[in-house]
């Protein structure tokens, strides 16, 4: 495995990794992975071609970590969506080949700054194994004394050839809240991408597969410690709307987000702790 840390924008610190299976890049800001690509494939996750690399933000693109809330603040729309740790600085605690391939441990834990957001104690440790497959596995470890309640996703955003040319499978039947109609309706089949689309997806613990015909691969998602799956496509008028966006950059995306949303909560007790875990592979057509 070779390993680099470099500053891909003043203080924005990316580590790049690179072994027999595949290469990633992993900014230090919000342990959000930007970038996993097996050898011999097409990127398996979207960057953003507008993205911003700063120190204090989630870039779009890769696997933004949204936590201790999932979208808005239920209760203060004037906290920051998706939770405040996409945004802070991680500390990396370790990189280390394996027989599975290359781990990488970072961590976070509260601190004044948090605390007056979130008033509690906490650690969150995120652990990335790299190898043909991409793992992810948070984990929320409650230090304090009364119950951790909290709402969470790994945001990922996967790159396809064409959005309007892919099929996403594993969610039929399954009940969703529909973010821009507001209302709940169950899906009864797969899901063809057509436009705007923020969906939350309740109660499944169901891989899902994203079939890419044109790429002739699918990319397949699974899960465990979560119960919500979100998938998000922005389409032309919302992409536009985003500095960070690059105004087609909607039609070669899809987010499918392995989550806790919504009544999915969350309950950690003192002392205990809690994964999330998502398993990302490739499967040719
Ligand atoms: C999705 C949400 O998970 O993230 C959308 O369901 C939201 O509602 C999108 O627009 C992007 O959020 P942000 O804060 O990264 O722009």
């Amino acid at each position: 495995m070779q390993q680099k840390l470099t500053e891909w924008s003043p203080n924005f610190e990316v580590l790049e990794i690179s072994n027999a299976y595949a290469t990633a890049s992993i900014a230090l800001t919000g342990a959000q992975v930007l970038q996993f690509q097996p050898l011999d494939q097409q990127p398996v996750l979207w960057l953003s071609e507008s993205a911003h690399f700063n120190p204090e933000k989630s870039t779009r693109g890769g696997i933004p970590i949204c936590w201790p809330w999932f979208g808005a603040h239920p209760d203060n729309a004037g906290l920051p969506s998706h939770g405040f740790v996409r945004g802070k600085a991680w500390q990396l605690d370790s990189v280390e080949d394996s027989e599975n391939g290359t781990v990488v441990v970072l961590s976070t834990k509260d601190n004044d700054a948090t605390q007056k957001l979130w008033p509690h104690s906490f650690t969150l440790e995120l652990r990335i194994i790299i190898a043909s497959t991409l793992n992810i596995e948070l984990t929320t470890t409650n230090t304090g004394t009364t119950p951790l309640i909290l709402t969470e996703a790994l945001h990922s955003y996967f790159h396809v050839s064409d959005a309007t040319n892919i099929t996403v499978y594993g969610l039929e039947n399954t009940r969703y809240f529909d973010k821009i109609s507001k209302e709940f309706s169950n899906q009864t089949n797969s899901l063809k991408p057509t436009g705007l689309m923020d969906l939350v997806y309740m109660d499944t613990t169901a891989d899902v597969i994203i079939e890419d015909p044109q790429w002739q691969r699918k990319i397949r998602i699974s899960k465990s410690g979560s119960q919500t799956t979100v998938v998000w496509n922005p389409w032309k008028d919302k992409a536009q709307a985003m500095a960070d966006f690059a105004n087609d950059g909607y039609q070669t995306m899809i987010c499918v987000e392995s989550a806790n949303a919504l009544d999915n909560k969350v309950n950690v007790q003192p002392n205990e702790s809690h994964q999330l875990i998502t398993q990302i592979s490739l499967e040719s057509n």
